[in-house]
């Protein structure tokens, strides 16, 4: 907390222009808010996704993440219950366990053997007592206070958060009801099976990615594969839900014939790039079925600070942004189904997964349109960017021609930060 303290009042000396229209491109820069940030976003009163409760089925089951860049371990005890603690050797500091997924009876550091049960109580001391009575620990070393610290947990749908600050309020509070019920509607009631994961890195910094995520205007302008082959049009039946406090969003689109014809014209009178004359020579690649019995096509649902749950047609998949610097991010993608998937509808899924991921026919360009503003603000840390597109405010809306959801997430990231709000009142007014 002292260090939290510590970092607020470093950035309090830091403006940051009144209205939510404007993004100091500082922010995407600098080593002392990147440091900043680990202490008041991911140590902070922030809930960060960890995992699946299915990729720890069994007890003895574990999986090495991170907050932020701080290690966790996430584990299911003999209990039945998960716990999740520091993955940092309470002796000198070594990772505990190395290995990203793995099953165990309790864990052993590679350095001096210090061991730990499956809920990150410290059980062993190699050579506590010395040997032949000489060395060893002294009288008043004392197992307990040397655990490694737990984490609040919350299991949302099979979602497993977790978080370094005990004031975080209960996830549910957190989240909002609306976000809840597009959780949901996705992963309620059903159980997931992993289909398959990789990290992409990313060349950027990672509140470009997160702006990306919650971006729903460049989605059919940058990505030509949704336009073309007609997925997902902003004519479309869709809409934006901003949580209340702004920093959790759902983007979403339904199937509407009528909307389509017009949609064609749309994007020819306006001279958009939209359409080409390339087709599909598989079309089965965007073959689909109905995900939960209703139309939605497409929801993108993010929850500060780095988690999304996507479905696109019917690839479902959770996404976690780990900053790994100020300019690079890790994005660990886990692609889903779930366990009453016929033959058909997982083959399905495993071909629609070519449409996301780090060569995918759509979110290509989402790996890379990060790095190119990474580059192409360089030289420019006192200008910023002009979010006004929709308004400026950080309200759900029904069209997806908005940046309320980027406003939304600055509203609720400069608030953490502690940055002085400043007077500039912004060119969106
Ligand atoms: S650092 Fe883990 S036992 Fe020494
Ligand atoms: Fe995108």
């Amino acid at each position: 907390m002292a260090d939290g303290n510590r970092a607020a009042s470093a950035m309090a000396g830091r403006s940051w222009p009144r209205s939510l229209t404007e993004v100091p491109y500082w922010v995407f820069q600098e080593e002392e808010v990147y440091r900043a940030e680990q202490e008041n976003i991911f140590h902070g009163p922030f809930w960060s996704y960890l995992c699946l409760e299915a990729e720890l089925a069994e007890p003895g089951d574990f999986c090495a993440t991170f907050i932020g860049e701080q290690p966790v371990l996430v584990t299911r005890d003999h209990d039945g219950q998960i716990y999740a603690f520091e993955n940092r050797c309470a002796h000198r500091g070594a990772l505990i366990a190395m290995e990203h997924y793995g099953h165990t009876r309790d864990f052993t550091c590679v350095y001096h053997a210090w061991t730990y049960n499956l809920q990150g109580d410290l059980t062993g001391v190699a050579f506590e007592e010395g040997i032949n009575g000489k060395g060893g620990m002294g009288k008043d070393f004392c197992k307990a206070a040397h655990s490694p610290r737990r984490l609040r947990l919350a299991n949302v749908h099979g979602l497993i958060f977790g978080s370094l600050d005990n004031d975080v309020p209960e996830i549910e509070e957190y989240l909002g009801q609306e976000i809840l019920d597009r959780i949901e509607r996705v992963l309620g009631g059903r159980k997931p099976v992993v289909l398959g994961r990789f990290t992409q890195e990313l060349p950027n910094n990672w509140k470009l990615y997160m702006e990306n995520v919650k971006d729903s205007y460049h989605a059919s302008i940058l990505h030509l594969f949704f336009t073309t082959f007609g997925l997902n049009k902003l004519n479309q039946k869709g809409g934006i839900i901003v949580s209340e406090n702004g920093g959790h969003h759902v983007s979403w689109s339904a199937i509407n014939r009528e909307a389509e014809a017009k949609a064609a014209s749309t994007y020819k009178d306006q001279n958009i790039r939209s359409d080409s004359e390339y087709q599909l020579q598989d079309p089965s690649l965007v073959d689909s079925f109905s995900e939960v019995g209703d139309d939605i096509t497409l929801q993108i649902l993010s929850v500060s600070p780095g988690f999304v749950l996507q479905q696109i047609q019917n690839s479902i998949a959770v996404r976690q942004v780990l900053p790994t610097g100020v300019d690079t991010t890790s994005l660990n993608w886990t692609y889903l189904g779930f366990e009453d998937d016929t033959e058909k509808q997982q083959l399905t899924r495993m071909k629609q997964s070519n449409l996301v991921g780090p060569a995918g026919y759509v979110s290509m360009e989402d790996g890379a349109i990060g790095g190119f503003v990474q580059r192409g603000i360089a030289g420019a840390s006192s200008e910023s960017a002009t979010l006004q597109m929709g308004g400026d405010q950080a309200v759900s809306s029904e069209s997806r021609v908005t940046e309320a959801s980027i406003r939304g997430f600055w509203k609720v990231y400069r608030e953490a930060m502690g940055f002085s709000i400043g007077e500039t009142e912004g060119a969106g007014k």
